[in-house]
């Protein structure tokens, strides 16, 4: 059987486009003929229902109707509180075996599972473990959205080197939604120089 491809898709920061990304993730690889599937082991800032999980799975049930699952396999652990979630969880006990097997339980509607993280790769999930142990656990590929606004050069810079250090394979996406213009100028000659060819999301668009 075919295993499942998966892709974690991290940033360098909340608010960079992890969610928008991965919408133009699943479009682009269901127009490839893929069935595809979406997991977000947390959201916060939930107050009744996950907004963000909720319009995911709606996406997802339109581009692959066997993506048979509900809102709490696609959502296990929702937070009111709009934190990381080593504060957001108050008494609740994350249990990665738990996050594992909802993971592998997604993985058997689809071909490919796109998993979104909470904020950026260091954003801590209990004491001494971060997003990006969460991404080694899960032996993903990392989708990297970067932004492209003054001092993204830094940013990227930052997280790509976690994840060289903990080997993990990693793409970069750049996200020109904000300053697309100035980033030309200022960010872009430094960064094609350093990583030689630069990805931008809206290569993604189908
Ligand atoms: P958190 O999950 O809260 O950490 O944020 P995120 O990294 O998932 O960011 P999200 O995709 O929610 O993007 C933040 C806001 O910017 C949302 O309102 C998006 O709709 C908007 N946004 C981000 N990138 C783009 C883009 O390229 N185009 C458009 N139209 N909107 C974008
Ligand atoms: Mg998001």
């Amino acid at each position: 059987m075919p295993q499942t491809k998966n892709l974690f898709i991290s940033a360098t920061n909340t608010n960079i486009g992890k969610t928008y990304a991965s919408s133009l993730l699943l479009k682009y690889y269901a127009k490839k003929g893929l069935k595809v599937g979406y997991f977000k082991p947390f959201e916060t800032g939930v107050i009744t229902t996950p907004s963000d999980g909720t319009s995911m799975l709606n996406l997802v049930k339109k581009l692959n109707p066997t993506f048979n699952v509900n809102i709490n396999d696609v959502v296990p652990y929702q937070f009111w509180l709009p934190a990381a979630p080593y504060i957001a969880k108050k008494d609740v006990i994350i249990d990665l075996e738990f996050l594992k097997e909802k993971k592998e339980y997604l993985e058997r509607f689809c071909d490919i599972l796109i998993i979104e993280g909470a904020g950026g790769l260091m954003v801590p999930l209990f004491e001494n473990f971060f997003i990006i142990d969460l991404i080694q656990e899960f032996k993903c590929k990392t989708i990297l959205i970067c932004p492209s606004k003054l001092g993204c050069i830094n940013d990227i810079l930052l997280s790509v080197e976690a994840l060289k250090a903990r080997a993990i394979p990693y793409e970069c996406y750049i996200n020109l939604y904000e300053n697309d213009n100035d980033f030309k100028i200022i960010s872009q000659p430094f960064l094609k120089n350093y990583f030689g060819k630069l990805n931008f999301l809206d290569d993604l668009k189908v």
